[in-house]
């Protein structure tokens, strides 16, 4: 299958001269329609700055970025806002990236304005998004203030949809959200891309959250890839000893699997309590 996104030995640098600094260096990776690869890797290990570089919002040194076999980065500015139809972002604080003082109908309806649409299509197009993503249409004379983050997060998703995108670059999109409200989100993105079939490239810290909807998972390290496959396999028995580093640093989130840790170590602790009496 020809590939959605295809990033070819990419390099963003920083700043200028000594000052330079290199956040990716030789990044290669792949994204199939409909396909969710999850990017994981320790603080600064340069995740967000691939996403902006596919968004164009990082300086791309070398290598490229093809989406559906075209050129993508150092795209002008008017190309990048026809891009904006296919390629999406949702950010980890939809708070800062939702105009406080529009409406929730004029903030989803205005990506559909700019192509021209008229006002009662764009409309009808807001209810069906609304719906999409669980929220009633009485929300739409309402303001980003007025709702808990993980409706916020629904809103942020919607307006990523509004205009029926192939790939969304979702930096961290639930870092932000209590565990129950995470889980409802990502079952949200999963029903999402079952139903319209967009892509994501899905940045998280979190490996459980990577697993739990991510369909293959890249690892990074200091600006490059040590490790891509199977998000199962990379996430549960990680090959590279990075990647195995993130694994053994992250809580169990799964309540079987923490009880089965609780309960080995309260055996390892009965045993040293019977040794010392
Ligand atoms: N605009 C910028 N100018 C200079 N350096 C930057 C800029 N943006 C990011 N960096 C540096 O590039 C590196 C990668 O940053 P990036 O934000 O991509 O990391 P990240 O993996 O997303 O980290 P986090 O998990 O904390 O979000 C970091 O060392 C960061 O300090
Ligand atoms: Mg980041």
């Amino acid at each position: 299958m020809t590939a959605l996104l295809e990033v070819n030995d990419l390099v963003v640098d920083y700043g200028h001269g000594r000052r330079a600094f290199r956040a990716l260096d030789g990044i290669s990776l792949d994204i199939a329609p409909g396909e969710c690869l999850g990017l994981v890797g320790e603080s600064g290990s340069g995740k967000s700055t691939l996403g902006k570089a596919i968004l164009g919002l990082a300086p791309v040194t070398s290598g490229s970025i093809r989406f559906e076999g075209q050129e993508i980065s150092g795209l002008g500015r008017r190309a990048r806002r026809r891009l904006a139809d296919d390629v999406q972002v949702v950010f980890q604080d939809p708070y800062g990236s939702l105009n406080p003082a529009m409406t929730i109908g004029d903030i989803l309806a205005e990506p559909l304005l700019t192509t021209g649409i008229g006002a009662t299509a764009a409309e009808s197009k807001v209810r069906e998004m609304l719906d999409r993503v669980r929220l009633p249409e009485s929300v739409m004379d309402r303001y980003p203030s007025e709702f808990s983050g993980g409706q916020r997060q629904r809103i942020a998703i919607a307006r990523a949809l509004v205009r029926g995108p192939r790939l969304i670059v979702c930096d961290e999109p639930v870092s932000a959200l209590d565990l129950t409200t995470q889980a409802t989100i990502l079952d949200l993105f999963i029903e999402l891309q079952r139903d319209t079939g967009v892509a994501y490239l899905f940045v998280s810290h979190d490996l459980g959250v990577v697993r739990r909807v991510c369909h293959r998972v890249a690892v990074m390290y200091r600006g490059e890839i040590v490790e891509i496959g199977d998000g199962e396999q990379v996430t549960r028995s990680p090959q590279h000893p990075y990647s195995e580093r993130l694994r053994l640093a992250s809580p169990v989130a799964d309540p079987v699997a923490q009880r089965e840790r609780r309960a080995g170590w309260l055996a390892l602790r009965e045993v040293r309590d019977a040794a010392v009496r």
